[in-house]
C-alpha cells in the first residue's frame, strides 16, 4: 500500500542458531496506532528490535519511509524518524529526568532544538516538570514510564516503538500511560506498541496483530479482534 510508514514481509530473524522470527508481515500507515500482541515469547520484542536495527533480519522485506531499513546500522534508523522505548525502560537510575530526557535527543538533526524539545515533553508530562531534577532511579513506575515515553520522544520520531508499556503498572496508572500514549497518536506520531494488556493496548488502536511462535498470524481492528473466540481464549481468560 502506498501509504505505509512501515512495511514488514516475511521477516525472519534468529539469535545465532535459534530461529526467534519466522514470518512477520504487517503494514502499519502513516497516523496510525497499531498493538502486536502475543504469548511470552512469541517475539514481539524481536520484532522491534528488528525494526530498530539492533538485529538484523535474514530474510523478507523491511521497509519504513518508502526506504529499505534492514541493512542500516541503530543509530541511521533513528535518524530515518524511529525511535524505541524498550521493554523494561532503560532509564539511567543515578542520572535526572532532565538529563535522561537530554539523552533522548542525541542525533544531529534533534540537537539544536534540545531545549524546545524537553519544554515540549514537559508540557505532555507536567508531573516530569516538577520533578526534572529529581534522579530517574527515584520516581515510580508510572513515573519512570512517562520518563521513558518522553526520552522516545525527544528524537521527534515519525514511528515510535513501545515495548509493553503497562509492564509493573498498577491498572490506574495503564489507564494514564495509554492516554497519553493517545495523546501522542493525536499529534501525528504513529505508533507501534507491543502488548500483554490486550484489552487496553487495543482500545487506543486503529488495528492489531497476533503474533504466534515468531509468525503473524491474525490481524484485524480492535472489535474484530477482541470478537474473536481464539483470542479471547487465549489472552483474556474468557
Ligand atoms: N538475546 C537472545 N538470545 C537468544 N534467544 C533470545 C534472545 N532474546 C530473545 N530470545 C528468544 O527469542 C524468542 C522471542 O523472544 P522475545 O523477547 O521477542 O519475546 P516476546 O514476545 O517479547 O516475549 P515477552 O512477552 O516475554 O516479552 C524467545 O524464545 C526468546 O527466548
Ligand atoms: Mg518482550
Amino acid at each position: 500500500m502506498s501509504d505505509a510508514l512501515l512495511t514488514m514481509d516475511d521477516v525472519r530473524a534468529s539469535y545465532g542458531d535459534f530461529q526467534a522470527l519466522f514470518n512477520i508481515t504487517l503494514e502499519i500507515r502513516a497516523g496510525e496506532i497499531v498493538t502486536l500482541i502475543g504469548a511470552n515469547g512469541a517475539g514481539k520484542t524481536t520484532t522491534l528490535r528488528v525494526i530498530s536495527g539492533l538485529l538484523r533480519s535474514q530474510h523478507g522485506q523491511l521497509r519504513f519511509d518508502g526506504q529499505d531499513i534492514s541493512k542500516l546500522p541503530p543509530h541511521e534508523i533513528v535518524v530515518r524518524g524511529v525511535s524505541h522505548v524498550p521493554e523494561g525502560r532503560q532509564l539511567f537510575p543515578h542520572m535526572s529526568v532532565e538529563e535522561n530526557l537530554a539523552l533522548g535527543a542525541y542525533i544531529g538533526r534533534v540537537r539544536p532544538k534540545l531545549k524546545d524539545l524537553v519544554e515540549e515533553q514537559f508540557e505532555l508530562f507536567p508531573r516530569l516538570k516538577e520533578r526534572r531534577r529529581q534522579l530517574a532511579g527515584t520516581l515510580s513506575g508510572g513515573e519512570q514510564q512517562m520518563v521513558a515515553l518522553a526520552r522516545g520522544l525527544m528524537a521527534a520520531p515519525k514511528l515510535l516503538l513501545l515495548d509493553e508499556p503497562s509492564l509493573g503498572l498498577s491498572p490506574k496508572i495503564v489507564e494514564e500511560v495509554f492516554a497519553k500514549v493517545q495523546q501522542i497518536g493525536k499529534s501525528g506520531v504513529t505508533v507501534l506498541i507491543v502488548e500483554q494488556n490486550v484489552v487496553d493496548g487495543l482500545s487506543i488502536s486503529d488495528r492489531g496483530y497476533v503474533v504466534e511462535n515468531g509468525e503473524v498470524t491474525l490481524q484485524g481492528t480492535p472489535k474484530e479482534l477482541l470478537g474473536n473466540e481464539q483470542i479471547r481464549a487465549a489472552y483474556l481468560g474468557l
